[in-house]
Formats: C-alpha cells, structure tokens, sequence
C-alpha cells in the first residue's frame, strides 16, 4: 500500500439538504482533507431510520441527493470512498458486538438520545443504540479521525470507550479514534435569530439558507436577516446578525473579520447585505449547477456508489473476520 494515510470516517444523514452552516462548518472541510488522508465519507441511512416517522420513499431520494450534495461541495470519488451504509455487510454486526460491551447506563446518559426522546411519543430501540452503530461505522474502517460537530462528540467518545474495552477484552485490533473539530469551521447562525445556530430543523425557514435553494429565495433571505437598529459594521457580541454575516462572508470570501471591518466598516447594513448576498451566490451558484448536472446523471451516481461499496466492503471484510474470530464466532 506505499505510505500509509491515516483514515478519516465520516457521515451525513440524508435528512433533505445541506445548508450554510452544513456546508461552512463541515463539509467545506471535508473537502480539504481529501489529499493528506484515506477518507470514508458514506451516508447513514441506517441512522436515518430511527426517526419513526420517515418516508421510505423520501429516504431513498434523499440518499442519491446527498451523494450528489458531496460531490456538488467538492468531494472527489477519484480521491475519497464514498458509500451507503447500508450497502455495506458488516456495520450492524459489528453493533450486536459492541452493543454487547455497552452499558446501557451510558446510552440511556447520552445527551442526544435524551433530548431526541423528549420530543417523542415513541422512543424505538434503534435511537438507544444509535450511538453504538456509530461507534460500528467508525471502528470498522479503523478510522484514526472523525470529523464531527460538537453535537456528535461524546457519540466518538462512545466509540473510543468501546475500542479500548474491546481491545481489552479480546485482542488489540482497533485504533482509537478521536475526535476531529475542525478549527477552521465557521459556525453559522440563524438569520432571523442569530443567537441560534443555524439549522434544518428550524421550524423559522427564513432563518436557514439551504445551499441548493433558488437564488431568488437567497437574495431574500438575506435582505430580511435580523440585525440590531445601530450602524457600522463592527464585530460585536452586541450586534450578533451583523456578526454572522460577517462571518459567513469571511467563511466565503477568505477575508478576516479585521479586514472586513476596515473595508467594509462605513458601508450600511443594506450595502453590506448585498455585499454577503453576492459573495454567498457567487460561491453557490457553482456547486448549484454541479449538482443539478450530477443529479441527472444516476448512472454515474450509481458507479461512483459501487466504487465506494467495493474499498469499503474489503475493508469491513477483513475487518469482521478479525472481530468474529477474537470473539468466537464462526
Ligand atoms: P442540523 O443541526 O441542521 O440538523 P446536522 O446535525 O445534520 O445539522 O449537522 C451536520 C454537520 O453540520 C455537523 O458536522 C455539524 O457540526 C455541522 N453544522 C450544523 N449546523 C451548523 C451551523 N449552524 N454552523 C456550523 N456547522 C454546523
Ligand atoms: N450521527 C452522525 C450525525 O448525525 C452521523 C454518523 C453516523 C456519523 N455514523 C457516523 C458521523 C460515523 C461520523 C462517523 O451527524
């Protein structure tokens, strides 16, 4: 294999599209990691069905729409694995192993089931073990990093205390992943309430700018974002819209919030709003035809999928021989 990379693994559920905060606080930076390591980037379809009221026929859309949303931002099957989990044999049996080695206390402990489960009237089994299918996806490609938000941090810190136990209990087979919180990351607010990040499942849509939404609905998003009733374009905790769109148009432009203070700092909240509106279409409105060309392409999808499934399945192959024989299974 020449020099060994070290292996990213990661995910996105397919839960419609992307927007700003997706794209600048994750997936920009997915792409930049292409070049120095061995990537997963897959699509947890399993995870999706722990919603209880998902639309079997939305789910398969929104699988072949997010695949075509990776590459639309820049991820490159010629460099990186891209793949569905469940097309893969090997992610829910490793789960039955280290559901095995799981405390429930931890699942039940699990800030994300917690809050996941209060707004239910239904709590499934699969949302418990969710994080333990996670822990699955990352041990079985024996990622060293993990590039999550810091939402899915502690599901990592699951995922390192069952390769430790597992390397206790039977043989030293998995690395110990970490984490990945990219620094660099912008971290994205809600227009209409810039305290709150943004978000897809906002119920307030004028708040969220979905990457793949018409131009038209952009320009609007923008021009309506709520900013404080002061002037100048300072960065401040006081005036938190006008600093999210500063930092988007930093995200996007390469500019420093300094810089943009100096350029930009007589011009008024209007001119500078046109300003963020041009720069985020600017940047847009590439990965937008990208992704309409790619989407009228299935054929190509679908081999770029099969590619992905071929590495992937090789890997989780050799990887659950391995497992089911430390533990005694045929
Ligand atoms: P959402 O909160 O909209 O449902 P997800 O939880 O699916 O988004 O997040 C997917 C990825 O996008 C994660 O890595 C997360 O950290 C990142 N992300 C989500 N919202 C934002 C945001 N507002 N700013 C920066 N990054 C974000
Ligand atoms: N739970 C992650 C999320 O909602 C998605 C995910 C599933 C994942 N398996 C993973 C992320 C493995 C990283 C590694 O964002």
């Amino acid at each position: 294999m020449g020099t060994e990379k070290k292996i990213i693994v990661t995910g996105a559920q397919p839960t419609g599209g992307f927007h700003l905060g997706n794209y600048l606080g994750a997936v920009k930076n997915w792409y930049s990691l292409q070049d120095d390591f061995e990537c997963f980037f897959f699509i947890p379809n399993l995870h999706a069905i722990t919603c209880p009221s998902y639309s079997p026929a939305e789910l398969r859309h929104n699988t072949i729409q997010m695949l075509a949303q990776f590459m639309a931002c820049g991820l490159d099957p010629q460099k990186s694995h891209m793949f569905i989990q469940s097309s893969i044999t090997g992610p829910t049996e490793l789960a039955w192993v280290l559901n095995c080695l799981t405390p429930v206390g931890q699942l039940f402990r699990m800030t994300q089931f917690k809050a996941k489960s209060e707004q239910k009237d239904f709590v499934g089994g699969g949302l418990l073990y969710y994080p333990v299918l996670m822990a699955a996806d990352i041990l079985l490609y024996n990622a060293h990093l993990v590039p999550v938000g810091e939402d899915q941090k502690q599901h990592v810190e699951l995922a390192r205390d069952l390769a430790i136990k597992f390397n206790q209990t039977y043989a030293a087979i998995f690395n110990i992943p970490e984490p990945y919180i990219l620094k660099t990351g912008a971290r994205v607010y809600s227009l209409q309430e810039p305290t709150k990040k943004m978000s897809k499942s906002d119920p307030n849509r004028k708040g969220t700018i979905f990457i793949f939404e018409s131009i038209d609905g952009i320009r609007k998003k923008i021009r309506s974002a709520v900013t404080d009733s002061g002037t100048g374009i300072t960065f401040s905790k006081d005036k938190p819209g006008i600093a999210n769109l500063m930092d988007i148009f930093a995200a996007l432009t390469g500019l420093t919030v300094e810089t943009i203070e100096a350029e930009y700092g007589a011009y008024s909240y209007n001119d500078f709003k046109n300003c963020v509106t041009e720069a985020v279409i600017e940047h847009l409105k590439p990965l937008q035809e990208r992704y309409l060309k790619l989407l009228k392409n299935r054929e190509y999808l679908n081999s770029v999928l099969e590619e992905g499934k071929k590495v992937a399945q090789t890997h989780a192959s050799r990887m659950m021989t391995k497992v089911y024989r430390k533990v005694g299974l045929f």
